[in-house]
């Protein structure tokens, strides 16, 4: 019988394609919760398109204690869980900070009181580049301190490694490992599983996709005249494949006794900083598409330039990006174009 994995968020855009990650390495069971407010049960499906597998999917929502522990109860034995069940959106966790905290910290609570109960041995726990802020030293390591929270959602990540390291040290027998991704885009490269923006997106990829496919009219470069190569943002995106890949080296790396501490932390970025008007050189290139795009002002709580310094990762972990940008935007937009072609179908 091959380890079960529990993967929250499992119908969500990392979560998912963690999930074929996982089939592919041909090591685990992986077993998917998501109540699906922010995502579609109908992933469950182009996992099996892709995969073959049809994973078992249970539509629970993590905050609610008394499902979720049925549902752990009914899965048993557990080998361990992957947590990316969060919301993600900045500003709305600015205008909605009470909704962040109670649904990320809350899910984080009740997986933790399972991984107690039920003796689940290992948790890998998603986080993001943003518990560092406005990092003054590039690039940035994982000793790199936390820097003043920007959001609640940037909080609620900050607080969520904190009350891992606090379990950790109570649970010597737990052991967990927490993955701060960069930025996350792209899709699996068939083109047949990705995210699913909201109608408005706030990142740049889906808009970029959506301007190109004409849900959007335009898309705003925001800055050109920051200290940079091309005055325009820098940031590390790495392909999603890449990151869900990360989460099955670290489950290896738990599993064989790897980590020194029960409570390893990563960092996950290509290395790599990118502009945004790369960004949108590349996608045309590669796509042959023009894309309508204007120079506009700043964004308000945007740092010129951030990425990693992922050799933690490659080094202890085993983990290498085997995607470029090109293969971002080129998964990126095959995505926009399949999901296109199935509402036409609909
Ligand atoms: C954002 C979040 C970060 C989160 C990450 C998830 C903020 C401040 N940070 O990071 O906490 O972990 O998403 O991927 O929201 N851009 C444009 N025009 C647009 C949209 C974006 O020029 O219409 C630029 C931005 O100025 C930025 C770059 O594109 O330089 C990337 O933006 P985005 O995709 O929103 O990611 P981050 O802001 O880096």
């Amino acid at each position: 019988m091959k380890p079960k994995i529990i993967v929250t968020g499992g119908t969500g855009y990392i979560g998912s394609h963690t999930i074929i990650e996982l089939i592919r390495s041909g090591e685990f069971e992986a077993v998917a919760v998501d109540n699906c407010v922010r995502s579609t049960p109908e992933t469950i499906g182009r996992i099996k398109e892709i995969t073959g597998i049809c994973v078992k999917h249970h539509a629970v929502d993590i905050c609610d204690k008394k499902a979720f522990f049925a549902m752990i109860e009914q899965e048993a034995p557990i080998a361990g869980i992957i947590h990316f069940a969060a919301y993600k959106c900045v500003p709305e966790s600015v205008e909605k900070p009470l909704m962040y905290y109670r649904n990320n910290l809350g899910s984080l609570e009740n997986v933790l009181e399972a991984c107690e109960k039920y003796h689940i041995p290992q948790l890998i726990f998603s986080s993001s580049a943003s518990v560092y802020g406005d990092v003054k030293e590039l690039p940035v390591t994982e000793a790199t301190p936390f820097g003043k929270p920007f959001c609640p959602y940037a909080h609620t990540k900050q607080i969520g490694e904190q009350m891992i390291h606090f379990f950790a040290e109570q649970h010597p027998d737990f052991q967990s490992v927490i993955l701060r991704y960069f930025n996350p885009v792209g899709n699996d490269m068939s083109g047949l599983n990705g995210e699913l923006s909201p109608d408005k997106p706030n990142n740049l990829m889906p808009i970029v996709t959506q301007v190109a496919i004409g849900k959007m009219k335009q898309l705003t470069v925001f800055g050109t005249d920051y200290d940079t190569r091309d005055g325009s943002c820098i940031r590390d995106y790495i392909h999603v494949c890449d990151i869900a890949d990360a989460h099955v080296k670290a489950l290896q790396f738990l599993m064989n006794g790897k980590n020194e501490s029960n409570c390893e932390t990563f960092n996950l970025g290509s290395g790599n900083g990118v502009s945004v008007l790369e960004i949108i050189d590349a996608f045309e290139k590669v796509n042959g598409i023009k894309l309508n795009y204007i120079i506009g002002g700043r964004r308000p709580g945007d740092v010129p330039a951030i990425y990693s310094n992922s050799g933690r990762a490659n080094e202890l972990l085993g983990w290498h990006c085997r995607y470029t940008i090109n293969d971002m935007v080129e998964s990126a937009w095959k995505w926009e174009q399949h999901l296109l072609k199935s509402k036409q179908a609909e």
